[in-house]
């Protein structure tokens, strides 16, 4: 069995639903890494910083405590982060931080401080990471290694879904422009941007089910 797995991929490729079912089916902890940068953006929020300015975010990025308690083996996503001691779970998915958060994780000491706590936890292995710069930076060392990706309108589409389901009433136009942004901050930033490992396995998941995804993954495992 691989002692890591590592997903990436850009927002609403299906990586956080696939590491979850993965993870489930193995018993491995799921650790999803885009939480960390959201909780030490909501530290960010609390504390009004500038989130243009590097400096601050540099200097919070090397003074975080943080503490990520993945879920038990039978409820892998229920995970929980504290950030100094607070814990900020719940808070993770409001559009504030959704919002703010690729400004402060383009910040390379921010995510210093992220990827050491990312390969500390990885090292006592069982784990399934998902992010975007598992495979190529946090662990490329990494047995087993998912790019996912679809296309901008697959993935638009899905996001609006989810966002509807969360009683959310943004169009499915303005989640697109959101989606790009997103992907153009994550793709174009000097450090660690969004691409496949060489050795990723890539899957364009367009035309297949969560499920599809989990089983071509497990047929590497
Ligand atoms: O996957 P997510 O939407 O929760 O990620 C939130 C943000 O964090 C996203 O803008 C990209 C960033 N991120 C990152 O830069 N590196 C990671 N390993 C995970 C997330």
């Amino acid at each position: 069995m691989p002692a890591s797995i590592a997903i990436d991929g850009p927002v609403a490729s299906g990586k956080s639903a696939v590491g979850s079912r993965l993870a489930r089916h193995l018993g491995y902890r799921l650790v999803d890494t885009g939480m960390m940068y959201r909780a030490i953006t909501c530290l960010a929020l609390d504390k009004g910083l500038d989130l243009h300015d590097e400096a601050a975010l540099a200097a919070l990025g090397a003074s975080v405590n943080m503490e990520v308690t993945p879920g038990p083996a039978d409820d892998p996503d229920a995970s929980r982060v504290l950030v100094n001691g607070t814990d900020v779970t719940n808070r993770l998915r409001s559009p504030d931080v959704g919002d703010a958060v690729s400004l402060v994780s383009r910040v390379p000491a921010v995510r210093k401080a992220m990827v050491a706590i990312q390969r500390d936890i990885a090292s006592d292995g069982s784990v399934v990471m998902v992010g975007r710069d598992i495979g190529t930076v946090v662990l490329p060392d990494a047995p087993l290694k998912a790019y996912l990706d679809a296309s901008v309108e697959e993935r638009s589409r899905r996001r609006h879904a989810e966002l509807q389901a969360a009683g959310r009433t943004e169009s499915i136009e303005d989640v697109r422009e959101q989606l790009a942004l997103r992907d153009e901050i994550d793709s174009q930033r000097d450090t660690s941007p969004l691409r496949p490992a060489d050795d990723a396995l890539v899957i364009q998941t367009d035309n297949m089910t969560i499920q599809n995804v989990v089983d071509r993954i497990l047929e590497e495992v």
